[in-house]
């Protein structure tokens, strides 16, 4: 008979230290719930000299992961050294060595998951994830559960602090992205490459990732869209701002009669959406599902303790599991492939810079026109003796059309350059 969850714990900086902190803390607490004690036998590090975030019995860490693998009393493994080849290698070893495995690592589970939780169902093991998306909120927790019954038609994301932080500084001071991005890196909420997170990687792994949960099927993180924040200038937020709007880096993802279309880039939203009210480094999904309809879930993306609480609640749920000795299919790999939409609708802003001659907003119209792109709205901004500049909303239209017609007009010679295109959710809802 058991007595104690025994867990070892890869990687031990940010979210490996909270974790630890929270299972210490809290000890009694999960014990309570669990029916037992979760114990902490090893830690794995590089360094094994290195000042940690939290203090630690010096025994407990190990720089071999063998000490981990190899040891039979280890249930659970808590991968949160991140990486893809050596955190996707122990942890494929720790299932085939029937341990369970909790981690928080995007990428490696939106380019990898379905080979881990197919192993692990073959070998009747659970993989908790939670924390590989929005750090703190319970999202992926909701949706294999309370959301499983339901039909979701919809996820829309600020699934990104980084970038969040960035357009809520450029919107709230009037800065560039080059300024915005340098007081993000020195808040610590940006990496010195901050190529991850500017241009949409991030996003479209965790995209990735709540669209396979929610969609029941595997994503192909080939197929998300991405564009990043890195081309937003101070200009369109402050049109966008004249027009009600505001730019947000959202996830997009849509069942669209069984067929996907999931996206990550800047998209003007109305300011009084709710996810237009998401400021900072804080992160928010927002779900549209048959049965309940509007659902949002908002909270810290990151950080030390946030982060750590969902490892630790993952590391509770397997806890209970083994400790009723419960074989229920938890991983939900019973994934079914999906195709996706060719061709997506969506209606655009587009900023061009022209020469300021009469006749050059009919050439442009007609060029829209002769492609289907129907105008809601023109203005004329900036006015000098030679150049102006003429921003353009676009109605719904399929993409294709819709890229066609700017590569005309980018080649007309009354045209300097399209300097911006944004997409446009004017209703919000998509
Ligand atoms: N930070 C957050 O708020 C956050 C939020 C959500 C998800 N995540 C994810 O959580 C994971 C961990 O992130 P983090 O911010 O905690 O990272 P971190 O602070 O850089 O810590 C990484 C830890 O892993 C150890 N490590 C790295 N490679 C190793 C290897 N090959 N062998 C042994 N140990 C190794 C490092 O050891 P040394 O200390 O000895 O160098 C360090 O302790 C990542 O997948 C990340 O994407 C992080």
């Amino acid at each position: 008979m058991k007595k104690e969850i025994t867990i070892a714990i890869m990687g031990f900086g940010t979210v490996g230290s909270g974790t630890y902190k929270i299972l210490t803390k809290n000890r009694e607490l999960i014990r309570d719930q669990v029916g037992m004690d979760i114990v902490v036998k090893k830690i794995l590090v590089r360094d094994i000299n290195k000042k940690r975030l939290v203090e630690v019995p010096q025994e407990l860490i190990t720089t071999d992961a063998e000490d981990i693998l190899g040891d039979a009393e280890i249930d659970v493994v808590v991968e949160l050294m991140g990486g893809q080849e050596q955190a996707y290698s122990y942890i494929m070893e720790a299932l085939d060595r029937d341990k369970h495995v909790v981690t928080a690592n995007k990428e490696l589970m939106a380019k990898r998951g379905r080979e881990i939780l197919t192993k692990a169902d073959e070998r009747g093991l659970s993989v908790g994830f939670e924390a590989s998306v929005c750090g703190g909120i319970p999202i992926i927790r909701a949706l294999k559960t309370s959301l499983s019954t339901d039909k979701v038609n919809r996820i829309m994301g600020i699934v990104n602090g980084t970038t969040n932080y960035i357009l809520t500084k450029m919107s709230q001071e009037g800065s560039e992205y080059e300024e915005a991005l340098g007081q993000a890196k020195s808040m610590g909420f940006a990496e010195a490459d901050p190529t991850s997170d500017v241009e949409g990687f991030d996003a479209a792994y965790k995209m990735a990732i709540l669209s396979s949960i929610g969609f029941h099927t595997k994503v192909d993180i080939n197929k998300v869209k991405r564009e990043g924040i890195s081309k937003i200038t101070k200009i369109d937020i402050e049109y966008a701002n004249e027009l009600g709007w505001t730019i947000k880096l959202l996830g997009i993802a849509k069942d669209i009669e069984g067929k996907l279309e999931i996206s990550v880039g800047p998209v003007m939203l109305p300011k009084d959406h709710p996810l237009a009210l998401v400021k900072g480094v804080n992160n928010a999904v927002f779900i549209n599902s048959e049965a309940i309809g509007e659902l949002m879930f908002y909270g810290p993306g990151a950080g030390q303790m946030a982060t750590g609480n969902s490892v630790a609640a993952d590391i509770m749920d397997i806890g209970r599991q083994i400790a009723l000795g419960n074989n229920m299919k938890p991983n939900c790999s019973c994934f079914a492939d999906k195709t996706y939409v060719e061709d997506s609708r969506s209606s655009y802003y587009t900023r061009i810079n022209v020469v300021n001659r009469p006749g050059v907003l009919a050439q442009i119209a007609s060029v829209f026109g002769n492609y289907g792109v129907s105008i809601e709205s023109v203005f004329q901004k900036k006015t000098e003796a030679e150049r102006a500049e003429v921003v353009w909303i676009t109605s719904k239209v399929e993409e294709s059309s819709f890229r066609k017609a700017i590569e005309l007009i980018k080649s007309l010679d009354v045209v300097n350059d399209v300097s911006s295109i944004i997409r446009v959710e004017a209703n919000g809802y998509c």
